[in-house]
């Protein structure tokens, strides 16, 4: 069993919405034209599809933040990367990260939702995170933190019915591993430092996580690759952001153990 992962591309886009000076987006689009635009190279999300299509995956996972601030321009231009993706036979799970839910503008929050739809094959819809997908051999539990926020604040917060229902997942009996899938991190070291960008309220699934009861939580929203596993290959796995670092990751489970390679994506 074969996975593909990749997280953070952050495609971003201009606008020609004028209600984006209104909104959080203004604060986005900033980023984007002094920073984002110089640290992030959409060709990395291109090679990393040639990549999955060629290297035989058989599930390819994405932990958000495809766009920068949500815009429909902007999945528009990330979906026509994607496309080869969703024409082929590989199972895709998506989740958005907090830049694809950056505001509660109607036509934003109507881009993110058919996105979802888009890149799954309509295999589920926002609204219907937490699901498990079984993959050959693998159970997947595809859950949402990310919502629109104020203009400081990058983290979320894990909200009592998802950990409800995660734990009730978790109480059944255990057939195949299980892999978490979101845009954040389930462990915080740092949770000082980070209280403007980190995940509140995990502290259930992460008690999960540690017990092993989910074998491994596969994330991004943190830009840079870090693992945070046993010698098993058993605990947390952050990707970062496959267009800034030019990687992905590739994660093989065999004989009662994951084996996590990063994909160098440079050549
Ligand atoms: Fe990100
Ligand atoms: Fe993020």
């Amino acid at each position: 069993m074969k996975i593909a992962h990749f997280s953070d591309p952050h495609l971003g886009a201009p606008t020609d919405d004028w209600t984006a000076l209104f909104d959080k987006r203004w604060v986005g689009l900033f980023n984007y034209k002094f920073r984002r635009s110089y640290q992030h190279d959409p060709k990395y999300l291109e090679k990393a599809v040639q990549y999955i299509l060629d290297n035989d995956f058989d599930a390819v996972v994405c932990t958000g933040d495809l766009t920068n601030t949500g815009q429909p321009n902007e999945f528009a231009t990330v979906k026509k990367i994607l496309q080869r993706l969703v024409d082929s036979d590989i199972p895709v799970i998506y989740t958005p990260g907090n830049h694809d839910c950056y505001v509660k503008r109607r036509h934003c929050v109507e881009a993110v939702r058919d996105m979802v739809s888009f890149f799954t094959r309509n295999d589920y819809t926002l609204d219907d995170l937490p699901v498990v997908r079984h993959i050959k051999g693998i159970d997947f539990i595809i859950f949402n933190n990310s919502r629109p926020t104020n203009l400081i604040f990058s983290g979320a917060w894990v909200t009592k019915k998802d950990s409800d229902r995660i734990e009730e997942i978790c109480s059944q009996e255990k057939k195949f591993p299980r892999i978490l899938v979101n845009h954040y991190p389930i462990i915080e070291d740092q949770p000082i430092l980070r209280m403007r960008h980190r995940l509140y309220c995990q502290g259930r699934i992460e008690k999960l996580l540690k017990s092993r009861s989910i074998d491994l939580s596969i994330c991004g929203h943190r830009h840079f690759y870090y693992t945070k596993c046993d010698d098993t290959g058993r605990g947390e796995l952050c990707t970062g952001s496959v267009t800034k670092n030019a990687l992905m990751s590739e994660i093989e489970f065999k004989d009662d153990k994951f084996t996590l390679k990063k994909i160098y994506l440079e050549n």
